[in-house]
């Protein structure tokens, strides 16, 4: 980790790898007679979380990505939502990937989006649900951990561009 102050560690790498054992598991069970399971990973957050979930499957998988930027680099939603990236997912079983569930707007934006493209199901798993800032109505299929309404960093997730590469989730001091 790194010595930096105003970082307080919330998630161990221990934890966090516990607890991807775990979905992996349930992943895998529910999706077992389907195949293969289209991986959707959500840049850039989400790149460390499902090429840790992805190894830890049991089934067969492909792997695509989207880009969705709503944040910026302010640590509050701008309301609007990019989403860039183009992927074939009509008659697909989706596997949407996040990094966090926060206001709920990127990953509702991101499922109407591909649902014009008329997959065979989506279904969301998200390593961190926020659940006291939703906004827009949504309930992943698969949490890793609910965190309080606090700002986040490490394990892919950043704060302005930092901290993407410290293998624990830890706390952002404003
Ligand atoms: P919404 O509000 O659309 O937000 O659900 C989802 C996206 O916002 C980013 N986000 C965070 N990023 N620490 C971060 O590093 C946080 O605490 C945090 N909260 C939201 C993230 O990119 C996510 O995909
Ligand atoms: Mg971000």
């Amino acid at each position: 980790m790194k010595d930096s102050p105003g970082l307080t560690p919330l998630i161990t790498t221990t934890q966090i790898r516990k607890r991807i054992a775990v979905l992996a598991g349930q992943i895998s069970h529910d999706f077992d007679s389907r195949e293969p399971l289209m991986i959707v990973s959500i840049l850039k957050g989400s790149f460390m979380f499902t090429a840790d979930l992805v190894r830890a499957l049991s089934i067969p998988c492909t792997i695509d990505f989207l880009q969705a930027s709503s944040y910026g680099t302010r640590r509050s939603s701008s309301g609007t939502v990019a989403i860039t990236g183009s992927i074939t997912v009509k008659g697909r079983h989706v596997l949407l990937v996040e990094d966090i569930i926060d206001t709920g707007l990127t990953i509702n934006r991101i499922v109407d989006h591909l649902r014009l493209q008329q997959p065979s199901s989506i279904r969301i798993c998200t390593l961190l649900d926020k659940p006291a800032a939703r906004r827009f109505p949504c309930t992943p299929d698969y949490t890793g951990f609910r965190i309080d309404n606090i700002f986040v960093a490490g394990y892919g997730l950043d704060d302005r561009e930092r901290y993407r590469e410290l293998p624990c989730i830890v706390a952002v001091e404003r």
